[in-house]
């Protein structure tokens, strides 16, 4: 199939653009580089061996991606391109709903414009707020707590407002848990401007020595050592998940919505270890308050994924550590 990859430049659309080429399907990337690097085209290029189709400019920009969609016949879309940091989202909600919101209708616009209605969409678990219990099911109560969370819960209505409007929309919802680790080449991987957000990222900075020490988000939690607990899954099983995501959509034609997550729970702590471990560097941890808007455990039940797209995570913490230094220590300024 031919497939348009909105973000296709970013983290987790770079490793799915990958996987595309390799189960033979076509992918184009469309992005406006905002948040990711011109220069994962040379390396997509390299490591596939084939030239790497890519649209740079916005996915709000209506008439360009309608006449992009007609131009390559695409088939079907797979949706990365959103802003995605928590706190700024909290700082900058405007900016948020602008550029998630709008260039997700934009873009259903322009696919329904052109006859286009097969959509892989990227939610996150951060639409089950704080859960009741764990493992999570996918029908567990949706709520949220910051804009950006928001957004993501407001477009998974929109697409299921649109599926009931007309039943030839075809939409994949993937509630991603906690994506880590890189490309096995080392070539691509995670390059967030700035101060990490995130956990892996940040251990990783610190294991290459570009940040002195990990402040732990609260030791209190009811949770084996009392950090949090995440669901971590590998960005190449990821990858594999879409894959699996589109050619269900294709094969059985409905709608559907799921976790991909591996299942296993591991705590801050268990994250830390494994990584030095991994990196056979020592990376050194400091006891912080909790982080406002965390939740002590999170992770997805996976059996849903399994019975509906025949897919399952395989690659374990110790595989996602030892790719994600594989990529840090081989591009310690990343892409730059
Ligand atoms: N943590 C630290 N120190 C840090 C960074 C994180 O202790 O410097 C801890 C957090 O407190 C948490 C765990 O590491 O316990 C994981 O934190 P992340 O920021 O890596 O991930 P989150 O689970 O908070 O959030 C991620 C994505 C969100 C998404 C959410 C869905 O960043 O976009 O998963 O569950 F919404």
């Amino acid at each position: 199939m031919k497939i348009l990859l909105t973000g296709g430049a970013g983290y987790i659309g770079s490793h799915t653009y990958l996987a595309l080429i390799e189960a033979g399907h076509i992918p184009v990337i469309l992005d406006d580089f905002s948040n990711s690097s011109p220069k994962v085209l040379e390396r997509l290029g390299r490591i596939s061996g084939q030239p790497v189709l890519c649209e740079q400019g916005n996915v709000a920009d209506l008439p360009w991606v309608q006449a992009l969609i007609q131009r390559h016949a695409i088939e079907a879309v797979i949706h990365f391109a959103a802003f995605k940091a928590v706190g700024e989202s909290v700082a900058q909600p405007l900016k948020y709903f602008d550029n998630n919101l709008v260039g997700m209708t934009r873009l259903l616009q322009a696919m329904d414009a052109t006859d286009c209605r097969t959509l892989v969409f990227s939610s996150s678990a951060t639409v089950y707020g704080d859960p009741a219990s764990v493992p999570i099911t996918e029908d567990f109560p949706r709520s949220h707590t910051n804009p950006y969370g928001h957004t993501k819960l407001v477009i998974e209505d929109m697409l299921s407002a649109l599926q009931k409007s007309n039943p030839a929309w075809k939409v994949a919802v993937l509630r991603y848990f906690n994506p880590v680790g890189a490309h096995p080449s080392g070539l691509i991987g995670e390059d967030p401007l700035g101060i990490p957000n995130n956990l892996m990222p940040f251990v990783a900075q610190v294991a290459v020595g570009k940040r002195p020490v990990l402040n732990v988000f609260g030791n209190d939690y009811a949770t084996p050592d009392g950090t949090g607990v995440r669901d971590y899954i590998h960005v190449q099983d990821l990858a594999a998940g879409h894959v699996a995501a589109l050619q269900t959509l294709a094969a059985k034609g409905e709608s559907f919505t799921v976790n991909l997550g591996t299942g296993q729970g591991y705590s801050v702590l268990d994250v830390v270890h494994a990584f030095e471990k991994a990196s056979a560097r020592k990376v050194p941890v400091q006891f912080a308050p909790r982080r406002e808007g965390d939740v002590a455990q999170c992770y997805a039940s996976t059996a849903r994924a399994l019975a509906l797209l025949g897919w399952q995570a395989k690659l374990d913490l110790d595989a996602m550590c030892t790719d994600s230094w594989r990529w840090q220590s081989g591009n310690p300024d990343g892409y730059s």
